[in-house]
């Protein structure tokens, strides 16, 4: 390892510095595969999704933040370093802190929709049900193979069904539709399917519409993604754009992010497009887009975090590498992007300072679940 990080030019002193970040999924997990095609490639990228899942259950198991759902799409839990758990709270908060503003737009006329394109088992559409919130449709797009797990489990789940109205099986039980909530299969890379398939299923493009992209666009080749942000471009009237993802990948820290990646057969294919804050604003203004920002997760913690923050994290547990910490949260970003025809006004109200009411909630240090205690996915 430390062969790798010298010849990426990383210095001794960050490079055996550098143990608490072994265990994030970036620098973990150096299993090298054989064989490789579509389906293995298509195969890594799904699991991913394990990863983000598995590090949820972890921040939340110590007290970073509450999710009760997240428990049920999890086999095996596993403790993640400070670092990871940090990072983990900071990205769920920016992207709760965008979906809870774009909800609460005073918009009127149609239902607002969200869009989570590779949702894997995030669990955001029942954490805002449970707070009451009104959406008028959450769509969900994976992969065939997990949307059919996450189809199963939802359907077995009381805790989760009873968010769903009018809920039912489709396509012998791959995916699950109803009146609020949709999972819905298929290939990204395949977006007129998809598009078609939303549309089914009563999407509208003439109402206000959140796509929500957590660690996704970037494992598409730009061709791919960029197709989709043209559709979005193209066909929606108010829309707005949730996006977090790797970028940096050409300093020393990033070409070793990559090729840890790499030997893990991870590519994240969209990040040579989109490398810096700037060009993650670009993708959307050169589009014609009214708004887009992009900040990076190091400026979210220093200047976004509620002061009383840092006290509550300390307490729940001891982040000893700043350097690590810091070159970590450098390397990825939150960006939004908004387009509106009919309520320019409302979006440009959205604002990344603007705190959320139950993240109050999280200031007390939570009574933790303690991994071992918690309710497993069977
Ligand atoms: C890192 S995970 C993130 C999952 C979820 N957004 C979250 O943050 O918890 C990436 C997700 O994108 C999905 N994904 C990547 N490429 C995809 C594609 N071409 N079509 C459908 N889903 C894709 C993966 O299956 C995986 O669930």
């Amino acid at each position: 390892m430390a062969a790798v990080q010298k010849s990426r030019g990383i210095s001794n002193a960050q490079a055996e510095g550098c143990s608490a970040l072994w265990s994030h999924p970036v620098f973990s997990s150096f299993t090298v595969m054989h064989f490789h095609d579509e389906n293995d490639e298509n195969e890594i990228v799904r699991n991913t999704n394990d990863d983000a899942t598995v590090s949820r259950l972890s921040a939340i198991a110590k007290g970073y933040f509450a999710d009760e759902f997240v428990k049920y799409f999890v086999k095996r839990p596993v403790e993640r370093s400070p670092i990871m758990n940090r990072g983990t709270y900071i990205r769920q908060l920016v992207l709760d802190r965008l979906v809870h503003q774009f909800l609460e737009l005073d918009i009127p006329g149609k239902e607002k929709q969200i869009i989570s394109l590779g949702s894997g088992f995030d669990t955001r559409y029942f954490m805002l049900k449970k707070r009451g919130l009104d959406i008028g449709c959450y769509y969900e797009v994976d992969f065939p193979e997990t949307i059919a797990k996450k189809a199963a489990i939802v359907h077995r789940r009381k805790e989760l069904s009873q968010y769903l109205t009018d809920a039912r099986a489709v396509k012998g039980g791959m995916e699950l539709v109803s009146k609020h909530y949709c999972l819905l299969g298929g290939d990204l890379r395949e977006w007129d399917d998809i598009a078609k398939r939303l549309m089914e299923h009563g999407f509208k493009v003439d109402a206000p519409t959140l796509v929500i992209s957590e660690c996704v666009l970037i494992y598409l080749d730009p061709l791919d993604s960029n197709r989709i942000i043209d559709w979005l471009t193209r066909e929606l009237t108010d829309a707005m754009v949730a996006l977090y993802e790797q970028i940096k990948p050409d300093d020393a820290f990033g070409r070793m992010m990559i090729h840890n990646l790499q030997s893990r057969h991870i590519e994240l294919r969209g990040i040579h497009a989109y490398p810096e804050l700037k060009d993650q604003e670009q993708r959307f203004l050169r589009l014609g887009w009214d708004h887009a920002k992009a900040l990076d997760i190091n400026m979210v913690h220093d200047t976004l975090l509620d002061p009383r923050d840092f006290s509550r994290m300390a307490k729940l547990e001891m982040l000893d590498e700043m350097e690590e910490w810091r070159l970590l949260s450098e390397h990825y970003c939150v960006a939004w992007a908004y387009k509106s025809c009919n309520a320019k006004g409302a979006f440009s109200s959205i604002t990344l300072e603007k705190r959320l009411p139950h993240e109050g909630q999280t200031l007390e240090p939570q009574k933790k679940t303690g991994l071992s205690r918690l309710h497993l996915r069977v």
